[in-house]
């Protein structure tokens, strides 16, 4: 066993989802490097997703001017430039394109046989292919919301503190950061050490949120 995977086990999975905080004030010296925000993009993505389509995309924004041009699209948010990165997690329009390779990918481990993949990726692309607009920004949120919440696991296990973000002009970030019309941005996710703890939250009781078999 590696020497990070150990490091990984001691954390506890209850841990991890109670010491999870939305953290504004950041370490600006800390930075994560390229190989981490990589393995940990890996790991997120082990979250599922409809018909494992994986539509999610990453901008990655770790670069200081970057980050200051980020800044005034996310209304000044401060963790935007004190964080090691800011994420955008965009959803991809064509994801579904890439069914062929995912499913070639499922071959050659022994998942799945070729006949399989070949019909299953043909029917799942008509299909895609003729959802309307609406529908299919629908699957996108739902999918980039999964990963996003899975990142922000994967960052805590890792000691990084993260802050989802709807707080930012989607026009402007897709203008300033020439982001391809068949991307749909889903939100920002700032993430490094935090400077100082977020603060605690609290929780509706189960009772005010639950109904049981019908309404
Ligand atoms: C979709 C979404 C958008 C959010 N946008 C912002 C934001 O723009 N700025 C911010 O400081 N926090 C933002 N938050 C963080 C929430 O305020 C925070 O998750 C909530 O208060 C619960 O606190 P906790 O994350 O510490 O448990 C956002 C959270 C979500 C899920």
């Amino acid at each position: 066993m590696s020497l990070e995977t150990e490091a990984k086990q001691q954390v506890s999975f209850d841990s991890v989802i109670r010491e999870r905080r939305s953290v504004r004030h950041y370490d600006p010296s800390v930075s994560i490097s390229e190989q981490e925000l990589k393995d940990m993009i890996k790991e997120a993505t082990l979250a599922p997703s409809s018909n494992n389509i994986q539509p999610w995309r990453f901008l990655i924004i770790q670069d200081p001017e970057q980050k200051q041009r980020l800044l005034p699209i996310a209304f000044n948010q401060q963790q935007v430039v004190e964080a090691a990165a800011v994420i955008a997690v965009l959803g991809d329009k064509e994801g579904y394109k890439q069914l062929g390779k995912i499913c070639r990918l499922a071959v050659e481990a022994g998942y799945m046989t070729e006949e399989f993949a070949s019909q299953y990726t043909e029917r799942t692309v008509k299909t895609y292919g003729s959802l309307p607009e609406e529908r299919l920004e629908r699957i996108l949120l739902i999918d980039g919301g999964l990963v996003s919440m899975q990142f922000m696991l994967v960052a805590k296990a890792r000691g990084y503190d993260t802050v989802p973000m709807g707080g930012y002009d989607a026009q402007k970030l897709i203008a300033e950061f020439r982001i391809p019309s068949r991307y749909v941005p889903i939100m920002l996710i700032a993430v490094g050490k935090a400077a100082s703890p977020g603060r605690p939250t609290s929780r509706l009781p189960v009772e005010d949120i639950t109904f049981w078999n019908t309404f």
